[in-house]
C-alpha cells in the first residue's frame, strides 16, 4: 500500500515542563474523514497544533505527503497543504467576511478554490459579506473559518471542534459540508466532543487519554459496543473514569 498522508509516530509535545503528548502515533489515508475523541484537556487540541508545529514536537517524527515536516517553521508546514480550522471558530472579528478570506486567499496554494467559488459554496456568506466577523452568528462564523481554510487550497483539513457551541440545525448543516468537502477529494482530521456527529461524519474514530490513542475503531463498531464510549468518553454513566 502507499504511504499514508499523514503520519505521526512516537510524537512527545511539551507545554514548558509539562508533558502533553506520549509517544502519540496514528495514520490518516487521503480521502479519510477521522475523528479524534476524547475528554477536556486529553490533548486534542495539542495533537493539531503539534502537526502544524506550534509547539513542534520535541521528539518523534511527523510526515506529510511522504515528507518530514515535524521541525518545519507553521507556514512551511500551511504551503505544503495543512489546512487549519482553529477551534472556536476564530476568525478576524473587527475584519469584514470578504477581509477574512481576502487575508486567506492571499497565502493560498494554486488550486480550483477561489474566494468567487467560496462565496458560491456558501451564499450566506455572499449576503453577510461586508459584515464584521464579530457580529456574525456561531454557525457564520465556523463557516467563515473553514471558507477560510477552503481557499487556500490544502490537501489536508485540520477541524478543532466544528460543531462547538452550535445548534443541532447548524451542526447538521456543518456536518453535511464537511461531507461535501471529503466526497470532493479533501482528507479531514476532525477533534470533537459532540459523539453522534463525529460517528454521522468520519470513517474512523480514534480515541484519546493522557496524551496518547487508547482506542481504534470504526463507527459501528462504537455504536455496536456502548461500553466504549463508557470506558474511555465517560459517555452515559455518571461514575466513569
Ligand atoms: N499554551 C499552553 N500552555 C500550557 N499548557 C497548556 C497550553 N495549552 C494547553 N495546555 C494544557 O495541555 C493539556 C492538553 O490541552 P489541549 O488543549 O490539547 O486539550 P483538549 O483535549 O483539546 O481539550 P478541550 O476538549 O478542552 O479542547 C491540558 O492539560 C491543558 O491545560
Ligand atoms: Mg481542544
Amino acid at each position: 500500500m502507499s504511504e499514508p498522508l499523514l503520519s505521526l509516530s512516537g510524537v512527545n509535545t511539551y507545554y514548558g515542563e509539562s508533558h502533553i503528548l506520549h509517544d502519540l502515533g496514528f495514520d490518516l489515508r487521503k480521502g479519510e474523514v477521522v475523528g479524534i475523541l476524547g475528554r477536556n484537556g486529553v490533548g486534542k487540541t495539542t495533537t493539531l497544533q503539534s502537526i502544524l508545529g506550534i509547539p513542534a514536537p520535541r521528539s518523534g517524527e511527523i510526515r506529510f505527503r511522504g515528507e518530514t515536516i515535524s521541525g518545519l517553521p507553521t507556514h512551511d508546514i500551511v504551503s505544503r497543504g495543512v489546512g487549519w480550522v482553529p477551534q472556536g471558530h476564530r476568525i478576524f472579528p473587527t475584519l469584514t467576511v470578504v477581509e477574512n478570506i481576502e487575508l486567506a486567499a492571499a497565502r493560498s496554494r494554486p488550486g480550483s478554490w477561489t474566494a468567487e467559488r467560496i462565496y458560491e459554496a456558501f451564499p450566506r456568506l455572499h449576503t453577510r459579506r461586508d459584515a464584521r466577523g464579530g457580529s456574525l452568528s456561531g454557525g457564520e462564523q465556523q463557516m467563515l473559518a473553514i471558507a477560510r481554510a477552503l481557499v487556500q487550497n490544502p490537501e489536508l483539513f485540520l477541524m478543532d471542534e466544528p460543531s462547538e457551541g452550535l445548534s443541532p440545525l447548524i451542526v447538521q448543516e456543518i456536518g453535511a459540508l464537511i461531507k461535501r468537502l471529503n466526497a470532493e477529494g479533501n482528507t479531514i482530521l476532525l477533534v470533537e466532543q459532540n459523539l453522534a456527529f463525529a460517528l454521522s461524519i468520519s470513517h474512523r474514530i480514534l480515541i484519546m487519554a493522557k496524551g496518547a490513542i487508547v482506542y481504534s475503531g470504526k463507527p459501528d463498531d462504537i455504536r455496536d459496543d456502548p461500553d466504549i464510549t463508557h470506558r474511555f468518553l465517560g459517555v452515559g454513566t455518571a461514575a466513569a473514569d
